[in-house]
């Protein structure tokens, strides 16, 4: 183990700071901090030669590596800004309706939280938090908790896998697999897991894992990823008119968000093709 001065030195902080929140947002060590630098310029010298000839290939590289560490095949994954990017996308596909529920907690985190509100609006489709008291019981009585609010109308359960304003780990395993026997969709909101928590997300089998490698991964900013469960995939389709999420490869649909945010002919076909068979006409 490096002495704590030498894992300063690591790092681009000021002197003067002590520095604790990865959690908002990882200090990026130097050694990474140069390599993004590097890939930024070798962008610019070229950029139509880095983005449409080499992006795919640089992408998919970076995206099985990343894959490797989850636990996840990177057919399975694609990088998007941050979690709530992809918590959004998520969370805008799903054909929700006026009679249906969505159920989450009461530690969420804001922004999620405030989308769910949204979105079920929305859809005249309700919004169910349970309450997890402080200080914060079992992991097994936070599942009986969670799970007590589920009723014949659950259609989505999401929750954080580390909760934001109570730093705490929730049983997601547990209560995914138990949705999953009831037909309840998992969306997870991973954005202080990957780092913190060791991840095996295929074998979780969530429906969705939405994470950020820009916290306690320490990569630089603009770093999340989507993943979704290859039979759930066909309920994602473009929710920001940027965004190019399900091209078929291989025969395979694999996951595709540009990361610099543009559109393209060549992947509309795909996308209507992606859409859910209620939503086309
Ligand atoms: C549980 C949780 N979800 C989502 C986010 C948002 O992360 P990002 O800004 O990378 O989307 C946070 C941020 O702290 C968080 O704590």
């Amino acid at each position: 183990m490096a002495e704590r001065r030498d894992l300063r030195a690591l790092f681009l902080l000021r002197g003067d700071v002590a520095f604790f929140n990865h959690g908002s947002f990882g200090a990026c060590p130097r050694p990474v901090f140069a390599a993004y630098q590097a890939r930024q310029r070798e962008l610019e010298e070229e950029p139509v030669e880095f983005l449409d000839r080499r992006g795919d290939e640089l992408l998919a590289h970076a995206g099985a590596v990343l894959a490797r560490f989850l636990g996840a095949d990177p057919l399975d994954l694609v990088y998007v800004p941050n979690a709530t990017t992809a918590m959004n996308i998520v969370a805008r596909s799903f054909p929700l309706g006026p009679g249906n529920e969505v159920l989450s907690t009461d530690h969420e985190y804001g922004a999620v939280d405030r989308m769910w509100r949204m979105v079920c609006a929305e859809r005249g489709a309700g919004l169910v938090r349970a309450e997890i008291p402080l200080p914060v019981p079992s992991s097994g009585e936070v599942a009986e908790r969670i799970w007590a609010c589920v009723t014949p109308r659950t259609r989505v359960l999401s929750l954080s896998h580390t909760t934001s304003p109570t730093a705490v780990e929730f049983p997601v395993a547990e209560l995914v697999a138990r949705a999953q026997e009831r037909g309840i969709l998992t969306v997870i909101d991973g954005a202080h897991a990957p780092g913190q928590i060791p991840l095996e997300l295929e074998d979780l089998g969530a429906d969705f894992y939405a994470g950020n490698c820009h916290k306690w991964m320490l990569a630089p900013k603009g770093a999340g990823f989507l993943w979704a469960r290859r039979e759930a995939q066909r309920l994602l389709f473009s929710v920001h008119g940027i965004e190019v999420p399900v091209i078929p490869r291989r025969g395979e649909a694999l996951l595709r968000v540009s990361v610099q945010g543009y559109n393209t002919a060549r992947d509309l076909g795909a996308l209507m093709d992606a859409l859910p068979d209620e939503l086309r006409s």
